[in-house]
């Protein structure tokens, strides 16, 4: 028999996988899993009665799935132990709110991961409200997997702008594209088809006036296994414009809700957040609107396609800022994982 705390860490992890699920529809809302089961008595092996996640917004959150895969196979609720990777809603949103509907069910025990990020809500009310009703509460379990998985969601409600990510497709010597501005393609066709699912999974998908100029990309999703899952919705294009020049004739606009702003950036974000909610946004450009936003502190995470091909001379750099005179003014970032598609590496990054 498991103790009891490898028990909470199996049961959240599988509450996370089955959140996961969600991961191309359940924006702007986070992914939510849960898994509800029933202690062993005298020793017997926990058993898992019911689970569900979270899949569209204004759908069933994942605790009432869980209870009605339950209720549906005849299994009863009473004395079940609750894993949820988010503390469990307390408010009337587009559904009732689903501590009501654990109260109800008589469960013994909730143990979440992380509690709400959204700053309004009172952080410790699931909580509160749980243990007022005579239901223990454990929370902790699995928080940085937790945080990570939905650091979009959690971006929009405590930073007020979503988390963005940069896709780059680099040559070896860390050029972006020819001098004549010629890019396509630098990276194989593995790592473009890779790369779809860094567009799935965001709200928006941000690029330069640079790139439409030269470039004209649709910044649609187009692999069946995304854009045929039930309740998939495209993200939304963006273009930064700052210059005003953008012209009707581009292929952004093919289809409907594309934006182009020319404020400063960090207002762009922010309005992307507030006023769209988006969670995550994919920055696709060149070097010109990457630095801006590197500079600007803007970025959180690099994502760099790294093609095992030379470009030369006077080919466009990845980095546009200095000459530094001094080592120590460079930028840095943090490797954080590394793994090889088709011919090309795949680099991760974080700013340190
Ligand atoms: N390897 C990759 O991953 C990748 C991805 C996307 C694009 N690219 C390549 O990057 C190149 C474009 O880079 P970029 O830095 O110019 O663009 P960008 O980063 O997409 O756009 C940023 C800035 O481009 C400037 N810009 C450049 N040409 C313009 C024009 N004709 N009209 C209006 N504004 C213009 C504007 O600012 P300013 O007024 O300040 O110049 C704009 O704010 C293309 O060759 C494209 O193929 C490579």
């Amino acid at each position: 028999m498991l103790d009891l705390f490898a028990q909470h860490q199996t049961f959240m992890h599988k509450a996370l996988d089955l959140a996961l699920e969600g991961q191309y529809t359940a924006r702007p809302n986070p992914m939510v899993g849960c898994v509800l089961v029933q202690p062993g008595l005298d020793n017997a092996e926990p058993q898992v009665i019911g689970q569900g996640f979270h899949a569209y917004p204004g759908g069933p959150h994942a605790e009432i799935v869980a209870l009605n895969s339950a209720k549906s196979a005849g299994l009863s609720t009473i004395g079940a132990v609750a894993y949820i990777n988010l503390a469990p809603c307390c408010h009337v949103g587009k559904t009732p709110p689903c501590i009501d509907a654990l109260i109800e069910a008589k469960v013994s025990e909730v143990v979440y991961a992380i509690d709400d990020p959204n700053p309004i809500s009172s952080p410790n009310l699931a909580e509160k409200l749980l243990t007022q009703a005579g239901i223990k509460v454990t929370k902790g379990i699995l928080a940085e997997r937790a945080s990570k998985l939905n650091q979009g969601f959690i971006s929009r409600m405590q930073r007020n702008r979503p988390y963005v990510r940069a896709k780059v497709a680099l040559s070896l010597d860390g050029n972006m594209a020819l001098k004549n501005y010629q890019s396509q393609w630098i990276t194989s066709e593995a790592a473009r088809t890779h790369s779809q699912h860094f567009r799935a999974v965001s709200g928006a998908i941000m690029t330069g006036m640079g790139t439409v100029v030269f470039d004209d990309p649709r910044l649609t999703v187009r692999q069946d296994r995304f854009v045929k899952l039930e309740n998939f919705k495209q993200p939304v294009s963006v273009v930064f414009d700052p210059n005003k020049g953008i012209t009707p004739d581009r292929k952004i606009f093919d289809k409907s809700g594309t934006l182009v702003f020319d404020q400063p950036l960090s207002e762009i974000l922010s309005l992307l957040a507030t006023e769209h909610q988006i969670n995550d946004v994919l920055l696709e450009s060149g070097p010109g609107l990457l630095n801006q936003l590197i500079d600007q502190n803007l970025i959180d995470e690099l994502i760099i396609y790294l093609a095992p091909r030379l470009l030369g001379k006077d080919a466009m750099n990845i980095s546009q800022f200095g000459p530094l005179d001094e080592l120590s003014q460079s930028k840095d970032w943090v490797f954080q994982k590394c793994e090889q598609v088709g011919d090309d590496m795949v680099i991760f990054a974080t700013p340190k």
